[in-house]
């Protein structure tokens, strides 16, 4: 058994080659590689990687992560700026002995002296979504910050061995230096090939209080399926921070177990996930919501597909 699942939309053709790979016999660490890359290579994305949307001072600083669910190693940079594919970066990161983990200036010594390919990753489009927002931002008094779509996989190949990695730009409009979840592990991710992995999505202020992807592993591990354990985490979670905070930021996560068994779960509408296994073709979901709260999967229609990359890719102009 193999499978690669996804959060958002924006993973299709990511992990649409991941599961080419793995179908193939390739190791979930090149698949996994290559599907986040191919996340972070398209420009129109505008929340990962080249096109990423900047923070307030107008520079991208991305973050990404990798892990590994047999050894558990771990790699990670935050706050870096200028290189062109994060998460291979966190990957050979995850090869170190110890420093696992760099942020900023050290990260980007790191990616320099290990040859890796340096890109100014502010596109013409990201400065027009910045103007405008910030343009919005004064005349109607918003909150500055939003967007904030990681990409955030798992993937499990025929030989049982699994992978996790994230990457993003994080908040639109975010501080210089704020790191989010996706880099840290237990919240953006975490995978253990004995039981399976998750990663998250949304508001990582949030997300961090949970450390939901590793609850989510956690109750794999007790028992329950991928989907069982990504709603109880989702709710409970959503539940905690209603009561104690009053309010709680998007929680999206997605997991897979060791045996290629799926689950998704959300606390905001428009969800979208992706997912291909051996016996499915890659896929993308839908998130709905019944009026009793509870959720169910869509697949995605060909209009919903075709008004996606529509509007992805229409031209910008700035107010
Ligand atoms: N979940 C991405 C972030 O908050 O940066």
């Amino acid at each position: 058994m193999y499978g690669i699942i996804a959060t958002w939309r924006m993973a299709l053709e990511g992990i649409s080659e991941g599961a080419k790979m793995l179908d193939q016999g390739q190791t979930a660490d090149d698949a996994l590689e290559t599907a986040i890359r191919a996340v972070e290579d398209f420009e129109y994305y505008k929340s990962v990687g080249y096109g990423g949307l900047p923070n307030e001072e107008m520079e991208v600083e991305l973050d990404a992560a990798w892990m590994d669910g047999d050894t558990l190693s771990i790699g990670a940079v935050a706050a870096i700026k200028d290189y062109a594919n994060p998460v291979s970066i966190a990957r050979k990161l995850s090869t170190e002995p110890v420093n696992n983990m760099l942020v900023g200036a050290g990260a980007e010594k790191y990616a320099h002296k290990n040859g890796f390919e340096r890109k100014n990753m502010l596109t013409e489009r990201a400065k027009i979504h910045y103007y405008n927002r910030k343009k919005e931002v004064e005349e109607l008094e918003l909150k500055p910050y939003s967007g904030h779509d990681t990409v955030g996989m798992v993937d499990l190949d025929q030989f049982g061995h699994m992978c996790a990695a994230t990457s993003t730009s994080g908040l639109f409009m975010k501080r210089a230096g704020r790191v989010g979840d996706s880099p840290i592990s237990g919240s953006g991710f975490y995978v253990d090939s004995e039981v399976g992995g998750a990663s998250a999505t949304g508001l990582g202020e949030d997300l961090m209080k949970g450390c939901v992807s590793y609850e989510i592993v956690r109750l794999m591990k007790e028992g329950f399926t991928p989907q069982q354990a990504c709603e109880k985490t989702v709710r409970s979670l959503d539940r905690k921070l209603k009561e104690r905070r009053g309010k709680a930021g998007d929680l999206s996560l997605i997991a897979m177990n060791n045996k290629g068994e799926w689950g998704c779960a959300t606390n905001i509408e428009g969800f979208s996930f992706a997912v291909a296994t051996e016996k499915e073709e890659p896929t993308v979901y839908l998130v709905k919501f019944k009026e009793d709260g509870s959720q169910y999967f869509e697949v995605a229609s060909k209009e919903w597909m075709d008004n996606y990359m529509r509007t992805r890719t229409a031209p910008l102009v700035r107010k």
